[in-house]
């Protein structure tokens, strides 16, 4: 059955690998993106998440080009690194309110339409970092670890309504935001990787597509990892 999705951040890297597989299943894809526009087949619309009022603008718009959103997938990012001692106030607020309070945004401006369908997918990308941490990224590993608790609420809250609430965590995964890194430093991290290589945007988009389907209805509030055992014990 076809569903309307919305990925935040669709118009590249992981998103729009995600927004692309959901586009291939037949589903109504609309992305968020901040100027960049949407590719053909998807409907973008420009939003800031960290503004609500852009949010309810965002999801407005896509109500009425393709129906309220089914499933939400809550991707759209941002790192701003440097150790704790040199971090700024406005660096970890940024952060956080890009990531956690963005996600929240979307989750609950969504959440309306979710309960009265009685049916409805959330789904947090999050990272390995948020639950094993990582040295020059406290904003960032706290937002992402935020997401974990930001479903397991909803799934408590909405459980009873067949909405789900699941937390993705890839690993290293080749996109903008890992092709920045020094060559030294890939080569480190793909060496504490057991699977020994970095993922492609598809192998999370295609377990992102799973969590969304009928298939996985009694998957709710679990972080599912996607990182080739590198979060192992986590
Ligand atoms: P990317 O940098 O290629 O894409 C991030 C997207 O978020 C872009 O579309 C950007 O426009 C959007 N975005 C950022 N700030 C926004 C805002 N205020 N309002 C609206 N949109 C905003 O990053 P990538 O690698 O595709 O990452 C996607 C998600 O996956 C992020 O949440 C990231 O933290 C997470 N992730 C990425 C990993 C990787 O290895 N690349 C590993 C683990 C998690």
């Amino acid at each position: 059955m076809a569903r309307t999705v919305l990925v935040t951040g669709g118009n590249r890297g992981i998103g729009l690998a995600i927004a692309q597989a959901f586009a291939k299943q037949g589903d109504r894809v609309a992305i968020t993106h901040r100027g960049s526009g949407a590719p053909d087949g998807i409907f973008g619309v420009q939003c800031d998440i960290t503004d609500p009022e852009q949010v309810d603008a965002a999801f407005a718009a896509i109500e009425a080009e393709l129906g309220p959103v089914e499933v939400l997938v809550a991707n759209a990012g941002i790192t701003d690194d440097t150790l704790l001692l040199r971090m700024s106030e406005d660096q970890f607020g940024r952060v956080v309110d890009t990531n956690l309070g963005g996600a929240w945004r979307c989750a609950k401006r969504a959440s309306g339409k979710m309960l009265r369908a009685r049916w409805g997918r959330m789904i947090f990308i999050s990272s390995v970092v948020g639950l094993s941490g990582q040295a020059g990224q406290t904003n960032y590993a706290s937002s992402k670890a935020g997401l974990v608790g930001l479903a397991r609420s909803i799934t408590r809250e909405l459980g009873g309504r067949n909405i789900t609430a699941n937390v993705v965590a890839p690993g290293f995964i080749e996109t903008d935001m890992t092709a920045v890194l020094p060559e030294k430093q890939r080569e480190e991290y793909v060496k504490a990787i057991p699977a020994g290589r970095m993922a492609t945007a598809e192998e999370v988009a295609s377990v992102v597509t799973w969590i969304a389907s009928d298939a996985s209805a009694y998957v709710t509030g679990a972080v599912i990892p996607v990182d080739g055992g590198l979060g192992m014990g986590h």
